[in-house]
C-alpha cells in the first residue's frame, strides 16, 4: 500500500479486519518492523483519539513519532499554484511537504473541511497536495471528505460484535443503520462518508436515516437506502451508528436541530437489541441519551480502542510495501 487516504485503498476490507483482530491478540509481535523509522503526525485540527491511537500504533511497531499541531504552530501554508505570496501565508506546500519528507518515513495528516467552500473541500487540498509533493507515504487522519482510519476501526468493531449466530457466517441478515442526530454546531461529513463507503463493502442491509435536507453527497451514497422515518429505519437493526453532519446541499449549514432525532433508550428498544456506535467525541443528551451511552449496548469505548489496531495494520502494510 502506497498511501491510505480512503477505505477503498484496502485491497480486501474483510481480510484487513481479520488481520487487525489477530494483531490485537499480540500487538507487539511486529515491534521490529518500524525500527529506525519515523512517522510525522500533522494536525491542522484538534484530536484526542486519532492523535493518541496513531502514536500508540506506531509505538507498537517500534516506530518513532513526531507530532506537530500545524494549525497553531506551523506556518500558514499556501496551496494554490502561481500565487504571489504577499499576504498571510508564509510557506508553500511544495516546500513544506518536501522538507517534512526528509525528516520522516510516513506523514499522517488531519485537515478538516472548512464547511465554507464545497468545491474546495471536495478537492481535499491539504491531503492531495501532500500526496502530490511529499516523497513518502501519506495517511489520512480525517480530511474534508473522509475519515478512513475511523471507518476501519468501525469495521473491526462490527466484526467483533456480530449478533450471536452470525459470526463466521455470511452476514446478509445483518442490519446496520447510520442515523443523523442533532448537534448545535455545523459538523463535517467525513465520518459519515467513510462509514457509508465502508458499509458499501459489507454484505449487510444498510440504511441511512436523517431528516429531509440532510442528504449526504450522492456521489458517495450512490444507491444506499435512505429512510426519512427514523423509527422505521431502526426496526430490526443490529447496529445503530450515530453521527451528526451539517447540510451538504446548503453547504455547512445547520438546517435543523430537531431534538426528536436524539438517540434514546426508548428508540433503541425498538431495534433488534442493537449495539450503539459513535466515533466520539459525543455530546451527551444532545446526540444521545446518557442511558444509551452508559448501557452495556454501547460500543463507543471499544470503537476508540480499535483505532489503535486500525492504525497499526495500516502502518504495517505501508512499512511492508515501501
Ligand atoms: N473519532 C475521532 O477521530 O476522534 P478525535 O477527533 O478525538 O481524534
Amino acid at each position: 500500500m502506497q498511501h491510505y487516504t480512503h477505505i477503498t485503498d484496502l485491497k480486501n476490507l474483510h481480510k484487513t479486519v481479520q488481520e487487525a483482530i489477530d494483531l490485537k491478540e499480540n500487538p507487539l509481535q511486529f515491534e521490529h518492523l518500524g525500527k529506525g523509522k519515523t512517522i510525522c503526525l500533522l494536525f491542522f485540527n484538534n484530536s484526542l483519539r486519532t492523535r493518541l491511537s496513531t502514536q500508540k500504533a506506531a509505538q507498537n511497531l517500534g516506530m518513532h513519532t513526531i507530532v506537530m499541531n500545524f494549525g497553531n504552530e506551523g506556518w500558514q501554508l499556501e496551496y494554490e499554484d502561481g500565487v504571489i505570496m504577499n499576504q498571510g501565508k508564509a510557506e508553500h506546500v511544495k516546500e513544506a511537504a518536501k522538507v517534512i519528507s526528509q525528516y520522516c518515513d510516513i506523514v499522517a495528516i488531519r485537515a478538516f473541511a472548512t464547511l465554507e467552500d464545497k468545491e474546495k473541500d471536495k478537492r481535499e487540498e491539504v491531503l492531495t497536495n501532500f500526496i502530490k509533493y511529499a516523497t513518502i507515504p501519506v495517511i489520512n487522519m480525517e480530511s474534508s471528505v473522509g475519515h478512513p482510519l475511523q471507518a476501519l476501526a468501525d469495521a473491526i468493531t462490527l466484526a467483533e460484535h456480530l449478533p450471536a449466530g452470525m459470526a463466521g457466517k455470511t452476514a446478509h441478515r445483518l442490519k446496520v443503520v447510520l442515523s443523523w442526530a442533532p448537534h448545535p454546531k455545523a459538523l463535517p461529513h467525513a465520518v459519515a462518508n467513510s462509514f457509508v463507503e465502508m458499509m458499501q463493502l459489507q454484505d449487510a442491509e444498510f440504511v441511512i436515516t436523517h431528516p429531509k435536507g440532510y442528504e449526504l453527497d450522492k456521489e458517495i451514497t450512490k444507491d444506499t437506502t435512505v429512510e426519512y422515518n427514523q423509527e422505521k429505519a431502526f426496526a430490526d437493526a443490529d447496529f445503530i451508528y450515530t453521527k451528526n453532519w451539517s447540510c451538504f446541499t446548503d453547504y455547512g449549514k445547520v438546517i435543523s436541530e430537531d431534538k426528536n432525532w436524539m438517540i434514546t433508550s426508548e428508540k433503541m428498544s425498538k431495534t433488534n437489541k442493537a449495539k450503539f456506535m459513535h466515533c466520539l467525541p459525543v455530546r451527551r443528551n444532545v446526540v444521545v441519551e446518557d442511558a444509551v451511552l452508559d448501557s452495556g449496548d454501547s460500543l463507543v469505548i471499544q470503537q476508540a480502542n480499535n483505532r489503535t489496531y486500525a492504525a497499526q495494520i495500516i502502518l504495517k502494510k505501508i512499512v511492508e510495501s515501501n
